[in-house]
């Protein structure tokens, strides 16, 4: 008995071992909006870095399709802001050595698992669809936006997923009805013709949640982002003019770094000595915002000039997103060509 129990410990022991060790597939993607902020960096990129660190089987999407539900009027800057993104992320340290990179639109078989699936979406799946029904307020019910693709934006989403078989899904929390909705869409095609498809996981950064100067969450929308590329001397003055915890009205006032959006840049970019310093000093009234501002830009500015200094070296190297996102396409391509071979004998019963 107690030998039992021994070896069942052992196994479970094991057993978390090789979830430790074990690679996964790993996609996630982005939307090219335009240049990327420190939130992105900090709650996204960094955690794709870890599992390419890790080791894990990563791809890495342009959503370039994705991007033309909403901005279709404008589309012919996609093209430029997903360069524009990709340069970002390689200058963020993702690599296309370790990991695939590679655009949407430059692997069809995306649109055609999209056109599968979506025969065995229920339209009350995505009518529920909070991301749809927030947009849909947020947008003022504006006739634009009523279009298909919008409409089954999750079911392309679900594609980009099943397609690579990925098991692990890094993404904001605003994602996660989306990663739900994919994993519906898996099990119900499982269901149906034939278990193909493991079933994604949503991953969340541990990161905590920036927000921008104006107090709200950081967003290229609000204009009030720090972004990547932006001129140093542009960031510095942004930092100090940052909205701080409005309680503390004067310097001789204690303040609360948790009610304070700039203390949130503090959280990601300064190591806990630092962090520890401004907190007490803070709560104390011994330091004011303007010192507090200082450490920050002392520990964030070296950070952002690194990543700008790579993303010169890439931007000197003639044709080199092309080469990569040319490169991470053919990847790409032989991994989705196998799982849509896959999925049309399951459902055309081929070779029965
Ligand atoms: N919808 C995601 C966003 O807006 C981008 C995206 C597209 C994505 N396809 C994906 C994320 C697949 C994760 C997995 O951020
Ligand atoms: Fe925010 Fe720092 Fe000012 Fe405190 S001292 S309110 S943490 S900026």
């Amino acid at each position: 008995m107690a030998k039992e129990i021994i070896t069942e410990m052992k196994d479970e022991k094991k057993n978390k071992e090789e979830a430790k060790t074990r690679k996964y597939r790993i996609l996630s993607g982005m939307r090219p909006t335009g240049a990327l902020h420190v939130g992105h960096l900090k709650s996204v990129i960094e955690e794709w870095l870890k599992f390419q660190e890790e080791k894990h089987k990563c791809f890495f999407l342009v959503a370039d399709l994705h991007a033309l539900t909403t901005d279709w009027e404008e589309s012919k800057l996609i093209r430029k802001n997903s360069f524009e993104m990709v340069k970002d992320w390689l200058a963020a340290g993702i690599s296309p050595e370790e990991s695939v990179i590679f655009l949407q639109s430059d692997v069809p078989e995306h649109t055609e698992l999209f056109t599968i699936l979506g025969m065995i979406t229920p339209m009350g799946l995505l009518e529920r669809n909070p991301t749809y029904k927030e947009a849909l307020e947020e947008f003022g019910n504006k006739e634009r936006l009523l279009n298909l693709g919008f409409f089954s934006y999750p079911v392309l989403q679900t594609a980009d997923i099943l397609l690579y078989k990925a098991e692990k899904v890094p993404v904001g929390k605003d994602q996660i009805p989306h990663i739900e909705i994919a994993r519906d869409i898996a099990e119900k095609f499982n269901r149906i013709f034939g278990n193909v498809f493991p079933l994604p996981e949503p991953v969340l950064s541990e990161s905590p949640k920036i927000l921008g100067s104006d107090g709200r969450k950081m967003s290229k929308s609000y204009n009030n982002a720090i972004f990547l590329t932006e001129d140093i001397n542009r960031i510095k003055e942004k930092v100090m003019t940052y909205m701080t915890d409005t309680a503390r009205k004067t310097r001789k006032d204690p303040g609360e770094p948790e009610r304070c959006p700039l203390y949130t840049l503090h959280r990601v970019f300064s190591p806990k000595n630092d962090r520890d310093y401004v907190e007490s000093g803070c709560r104390t009234a011994q330091i004011g915002c303007i010192d507090c501002k200082k450490v920050l830009l002392k520990n964030m500015i070296p950070e952002i000039e690194k990543l700008q200094s790579k993303r010169e070296e890439i931007e000197k190297r003639d044709d080199f997103v092309i080469d990569v996102l040319k490169e991470g396409a053919k990847r790409a391509k032989e991994f989705a060509q196998a799982t849509m071979e896959e999925v049309k004998r399951a459902v055309f019963h081929l070779y029965d």
